[in-house]
């Protein structure tokens, strides 16, 4: 356990706004602690009461918490429904039909709408079209795409149909879609000819194309290919199909395949403290159940709402507050497929402007950025641009620090919307701890208290729960419904790293330390607890690092740690040792470049070690294990305190010292 490196020096409290408590879903604490008590009496009868108020089923449950085969749980199995029946036929029959359900903002400013009708026919005709080629339920779906409304329709397409969609961010390398693609045993691949980012163009489609001629992709069958630029791409008519020819003629009604609550609506890779990528696989039924009552809880999502989560479809938040809660609520929602600093770093703010965005949710790392920018050009100052249409600001992705808190609240959110910092995981599935806009006193850089069914709580080594003020590990004690189900293909990995022996195999490890305040018992998250990095929100594993950067010719060995960033949150520093001398001056220079560079090809641009340090070795532990603890003192350029006494080469401190 890591010792508490960040400590809170902000103290003021604040309450939530009349404004924003005004009919709140949940108003008021008292509001809160009768559903915490709700759950705590009748753990299953609470679950089964929202499963049963939240969604519509094909066929009801019986059977809510099914642990016989424990910490593999199942909710709600014998249930029947489909996520894309829920998401958008429940909105076209109770009046949502010509709502907008997305406003899409292209990287140019272009603005596309479609109405809740709309989305379902385009929905209807590609899962149709996937139908015509074949796909059977169970079948995975490898999704490779831009943020775009087609990118929304292919997942809930693959829902309509019972396919298992995984969604590749656009961001990774061929070599990282090539293994996911891989590991899912996909049957299809959906790309688009380009991303169009900050006025620069991506070829998804070419780097699809290389991504399948490295091997291991013979399930692949077609590649349906959404034009989006029109820019060149190669082509093989045995299996690439243009998403356009392919729904032309497709009819724009569909009967959804009925499955049941445990059907695995997706699988995500994340980032675990091995190299391999875990395959983190969700169900449809408690899934799509903490999607929906999150977005009511959490962003008290009204009709009227115009939500905007800023993250991409290729991560956890984009599944959850994009592509299926916002819908499954019949919500209006923005999506944006550019960066918010093109054209200028104000456009987070305009396009609120521009939309009347309600409510917004984006990262601690886009908000330290933006101050950043804004100091520096007045322009783009968040005072310039009308925000008055916010009502409540979320941040999620990382801890954001108590100067980033104040300066969102105040400069965003105009000293009236509350934030809320909502702690959760590509695991956990939906938002487990956070405040509610309308009932929880604000502390920044806290996330506050666990919502309502979700038992959290603070460990030691051995699994006992330490008093408020004291660190540990967070854990939760009791199954939920969003919950991971497995590793796709690698069960006994699930219960390894989320249910290990150590701590009684009965709770569900995070991965995360975290310490509850002492009054309050609102929790603070700092930070991992694994080998794994948080870098502007992005998930990464120091050993996928490692590996990536060892397979480089020239590299015999390398150590990836994590140091603290003013804007990224924490930056990768990479300690390497090369096959040849050790590199110095501008040839040190030059071969980190070029290692940057292979990092960026072997997972994708943003894996790219902020600093690569060269020595003639590393510092190991008599056994040979490398020192992280000292490493990573040598990162932040700390003075080393640690017993060094057993390395055979003490200069070598020194050289790894040395920042460039
Ligand atoms: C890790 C999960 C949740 C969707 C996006 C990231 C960190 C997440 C917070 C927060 C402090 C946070 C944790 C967590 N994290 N939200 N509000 N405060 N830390 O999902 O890629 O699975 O990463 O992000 O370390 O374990 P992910």
């Amino acid at each position: 356990m890591p010792a508490i490196e960040s400590v809170l020096h902000e103290r003021r409290v604040f309450p939530p706004s009349a404004a924003a408590s005004a009919n709140a879903a949940i108003f008021g604490m008292d509001a809160y602690r009768a559903l915490v008590a709700e759950a705590e009496r009748d753990y299953e009868g609470f679950w089964a009461r929202l499963a049963r108020e939240t969604l519509e089923w094909r066929k009801p449950f019986s059977s809510v918490l099914d642990a016989s085969d424990a910490p593999f749980y199942k909710w709600f199995a014998d249930g029947e429904l489909n996520v894309s029946y829920n998401c958008l036929d429940r909105q076209v029959q109770n009046g949502n039909a010509e709502k907008t359900a997305i406003i899409f903002e292209a990287d140019d400013g272009a603005v596309t709408t479609v109405t809740y009708r709309e989305l379902l026919q385009r929905v209807c005709e590609f899962a149709n079209a996937l139908r015509s080629r074949g796909v059977k339920k169970g079948e995975r779906i490898v999704i490779y795409m831009p943020m775009s409304i087609e990118g929304i329709v292919a997942m809930q397409a693959c829902a309509r149909i019972g396919a298992t969609h995984s969604v590749v961010f656009g961001g990774f390398s061929a070599k990282s879609l090539n293994e996911r693609i891989a590991d899912a045993s996909a049957v299809a691949v959906i790309t688009a000819d380009e991303q169009m980012r900050g006025g620069r163009a991506i070829p998804l489609k070419n780097i699809a194309d290389e991504a399948l001629a490295m091997g291991g992709c013979d399930t692949v069958k077609d590649v349906i290919v959404y034009r989006r630029s029109g820019g060149k791409v190669a082509w093989n008519e045995a299996r690439d199909l243009w998403w356009h020819e392919l729904t032309e003629n497709q009819p724009g009604t569909c009967e959804p395949e009925w499955v049941g609550a445990e059907h695995p609506l997706y699988i995500l890779y994340t980032s675990g403290s091995t190299g391999k990528p875990k395959g983190v696989q969700h169900s449809s039924g408690g899934y799509l159940l903490w999607a929906a009552l999150t977005m009511k809880w959490v962003f008290d999502l009204k009709p009227k709402d115009v939500f905007w989560c800023t993250a991409d479809i290729g991560w956890v938040t984009g599944h959850t507050y994009i592509a299926y809660g916002p819908t499954a609520v019949g919500a209006t929602q923005i999506m944006f497929e550019g960066t918010p600093t093109y054209p200028h770093a104000g456009r987070f703010w305009e396009m609120i402007g521009r939309h009347g965005v309600t409510v917004f949710y984006t990262a601690p790392t886009a908000i330290r950025s933006l101050i950043k920018l804004s100091a520096a050009e007045p322009r783009v100052q968040p005072k310039r641009f009308d925000l008055s249409s916010l009502r409540i600001i979320g941040t999620v992705g990382e801890p954001i620090n108590p100067e980033a808190w104040i300066w969102y609240y105040e400069n965003v959110g105009g000293g009236r919307c509350p934030v809320v910092d909502t702690w959760w995981q590509t695991e956990t599935g939906g938002q487990m701890i956070s405040p509610l806009p309308g009932a929880t006193p604000l502390v920044p850089g806290s996330c506050t208290l666990p919502l309502p069914g979700i038992m959290a709580t603070v460990v030691d080594d051995a699994g006992a729960e330490v008093p408020p003020g004291e660190g540990g590990m967070l854990v939760v004690k009791k199954p939920w419904p969003a919950m991971l189900r497995t590793i796709w293909g690698d069960p006994e990995r699930f219960k390894r790293t989320y249910f290990p022996a150590e701590l009684g195999g009965q709770v569900y490890l995070a991965g995360d330390g975290a310490v509850r305040d002492k009054d309050t018992g609102y929790f603070t998250i700092v930070g991992r607890i694994d080998d794994v990095l948080n870098v502007s929100g992005h998930r990464l594993g120091t050993m996928e690092i490692e590996s990536a950067l060892v397979a480089n010719p020239d590299v015999a060995e390398a150590a990836a740690v994590g140091r603290p960033d003013e804007t990224t949150g924490e930056a990768v520093v990479a300690f390497v040792v090369l096959k040849r001398k050790r590199p110095e001056g501008d040839e040190a220079t030059q071969i980190a470049d070029e290692l940057r560079a292979w990092v960026a090809k072997e997972i994708g641009p943003f894996a790219k070690p902020k600093e690569i340090r060269f020595g003639e070795n590393l510092p190991k532990t008599r056994s040979g294990k490398i020192m992280r603890r000292l490493l990573r003192s040598l990162a932040k350029g700390e003075a080393i305190t640690q017993d060094v006494s057993t390395l055979e080469n003490a200069a070598i401190l020194d050289q790894l010292g040395e920042s460039r």
